[in-house]
């Protein structure tokens, strides 16, 4: 039996643009999922999700590709979480040379689902990686944050990024732009998530960005444009001292960014009326900017802030269910128990 676990993320800047080659910067944050795994040899797989955000519940499907899982709380969330255990299951067999083999699966997460904070890569990367150590394969994480992409890949019918699987693979902060993904330094950040306790469905969203910007070219340029912001921001954290905390002048420059990130991302239809009154909230608290993070239409917010008012203005927030303060995560996956 092996524990792995990998972090969540929040996007600094460049969700959606990442999907058209440009730019983006998340950061890991201390929001962890665990996995564990321990084989079988009769291959099927039985899942067990204690807690990801939702009721309990077990699911158990077998090694035929016509087997539906049997859901004991059937929400398209808990079939599409299925399905993002499923594909590490595979990758794990694949890297390993087991193509046989079975796992009992034990879920364990502290990131709400589909809420833009990179729950599925979370749970992608510590399942391959449990999965592997568990038959005794040990993967450099490079080959982790490669196969859980395209796990990713296969459950989002090819509407992925690497952004959410490197970060959450690696830790720390990366930008990635297409299949150039590197860490980067970055100072200590005064990052505060909210959630309006809801989820968005990022193929729709993804889809959608690529419907406009098909059509219009002023919704291409938005999409380079938030490329453009990446940048711009990429420079300024460059410009930082990568071991104190963020100085003032440094967070007014990336919070003045994050807003217009928001704004653009508003443009292409991906905010909400909850995700706006969140970011509103978090301006008018004085955050140095506010954002949604991930694929958006609901879930969560980024700001930056070093006081505590853009949590105390959160929770006053009609729509905000919660608000958190989220450390950035330097480690990515690792074993929890060998
Ligand atoms: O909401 P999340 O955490 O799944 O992030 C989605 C980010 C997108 O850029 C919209 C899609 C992607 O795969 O990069």
């Amino acid at each position: 039996m092996t524990t792995c676990s990998a972090p969540g993320k929040v996007y600094l800047f460049g969700e959606h643009a990442v999907v058209y080659g440009e730019p983006a910067v998340p950061c890991a944050i201390e929001r962890r999922a665990r996995v564990t795994a321990e084989p079988r040899e009769d291959g099927r797989v039985r899942v067990e999700a204690a807690d990801l955000s939702l009721d309990g519940f077990t699911v158990t499907w077998g090694d035929g590709t016509d087997d539906h899982p049997d859901i004991d709380a059937p929400t398209p969330l808990v079939e599409a979480g299925m399905g993002y255990v499923n594909e590490a299951v595979e990758q794990a067999r694949d890297a390993a040379d087991a193509p046989e083999v079975g796992f009992d699966v034990t879920v364990e997460s502290d990131i709400p689902l589909g809420a833009g904070l990179g729950s599925s890569a979370a749970v992608v990367a510590a399942g391959i990686d449990a999965g592997t150590r568990s038959l005794g394969v040990e993967l450099p994480p490079e080959e982790i944050a490669d196969r859980a992409y395209r796990a990713e890949y296969e459950v989002q019918d090819g509407q992925a990024s690497r952004a959410d699987t490197f970060c959450s693979t690696m830790g720390g902060a990366v930008r990635v732009e297409g299949a150039d993904c590197r860490t980067i330094d970055a100072p200590e950040l005064p990052l505060v998530v909210g959630y309006d306790g809801g989820a968005g469905d990022t193929g729709k969203l993804v889809a959608g960005v690529r419907a406009l910007r098909d059509e219009y070219e002023f919704a291409a340029d938005t999409v380079a444009a938030i490329g453009d912001v990446v940048r711009e921001g990429t420079e300024v954290l460059r410009e930082a001292d990568p071991d104190g905390e963020a100085d003032p002048d440094l967070l007014a420059e990336l919070g003045r960014l994050m807003n217009f990130d928001h704004g653009l991302l508003s443009a292409l239809g991906v905010s909400s009326r909850s995700l706006d009154a969140m970011v509103w909230a978090a301006r008018d608290a004085d955050a140095h900017g506010a954002k949604l993070t991930g694929a958006g239409g609901g879930g969560c917010i980024v700001a930056l802030d070093e006081t505590g008012g853009t949590e105390t203005a959160l929770d006053y927030t009609p729509g905000c269910e919660r608000s958190f303060r989220a450390e950035l995560a330097t480690e990515g996956v690792r074993v929890e128990e060998p």
